[in-house]
């Protein structure tokens, strides 16, 4: 075959594959795995505990990283108990000081145990993530004017969506950075988005309007991290 045509035939094929696809990382037992995550807890913070606020979510957030199909979530308006969808990525919301932060980077140093990977428009990508705070980005792009650091990454995290400034200016061009940053991202469709916010999924559309809270509906499995401000111990 001339290289044109493999060339053309590799792009026909990467078209034919979903977008994201996840592999199984299985069998493996659930009392283990929370036994490694609690490990990994306690290396990152001392006090590190499960408990009946955040254990059902640290549960199905390994089942996520398997890719278990026994992962369940919410649903975002009822907060019934649903089956969740191993290709979308992750919206953790919960008041402040409730762990959300700390999940996210307990599961990605988790996800190093098996060296998990995804496959990304037909690419294998590891399924890793720095979660950036939603106002440093902000402020990022105002020095850069570049989203594509946030756009392009096919696994990318962000702490407090909502708490970033609404627009930010680069040589006088305003942005709405992460509705920008979410509405490429979903287009694109090949790309996990990890989020974190005080703001319940159903409070979105009055930050956002329904754009943005109808694509994070798709993009996300919903989760709620309940109980005390743990900064007050
Ligand atoms: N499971 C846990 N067990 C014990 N301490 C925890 C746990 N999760 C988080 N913490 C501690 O609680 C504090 C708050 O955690 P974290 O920053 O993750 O909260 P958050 O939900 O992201 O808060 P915010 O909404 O303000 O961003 C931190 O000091 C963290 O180390
Ligand atoms: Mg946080």
């Amino acid at each position: 075959m001339a290289m044109q045509t493999i060339s053309q035939a590799i792009t026909h094929a990467r078209r034919q594959c979903p977008p994201i696809v996840r592999i199984a990382y299985a069998p493996y037992r659930m009392t283990s795995a929370l036994e490694a995550l609690t490990m990994i807890g306690r290396a990152v913070c001392p006090g590190f505990v499960l408990n009946a606020d955040n254990r059902w979510v640290f549960e199905n957030l390994i089942r996520w990283v398997h890719g278990d199909a026994a992962f369940e979530c919410l649903d975002p308006d009822t907060r019934q108990v649903r089956r969740g969808n191993l290709n979308a990525g992750i919206y953790l919301a919960g008041n402040t000081g409730t762990g959300k932060t700390l999940a996210l980077e307990v599961l990605d140093r988790y996800t190093t145990i098996d060296n998990v990977h995804l496959y990304a428009d037909g690419t294998p990508v590891r399924l890793h993530w720095t979660a950036r705070g939603t106002s440093d980005v902000c402020d990022a792009y105002q020095a850069t004017g570049d989203l594509s650091p946030w756009t392009d990454r096919t696994v990318a995290a962000f702490n407090d969506l909502g708490a970033e400034p609404t627009q930010s200016i680069h040589m006088g061009n305003r942005v709405d950075v992460m509705r920008t940053i979410i509405e490429r991202r979903a287009d694109l469709r090949s790309r996990v988005t990890l989020l974190t916010s005080n703001y319940p999924l159903s409070a979105l559309s009055t930050i956002y309007g329904d754009r943005v809270q109808s694509r994070l509906y798709e993009m996300c499995n919903y989760f709620e991290l309940r109980g005390q401000d743990r900064r007050r111990g």
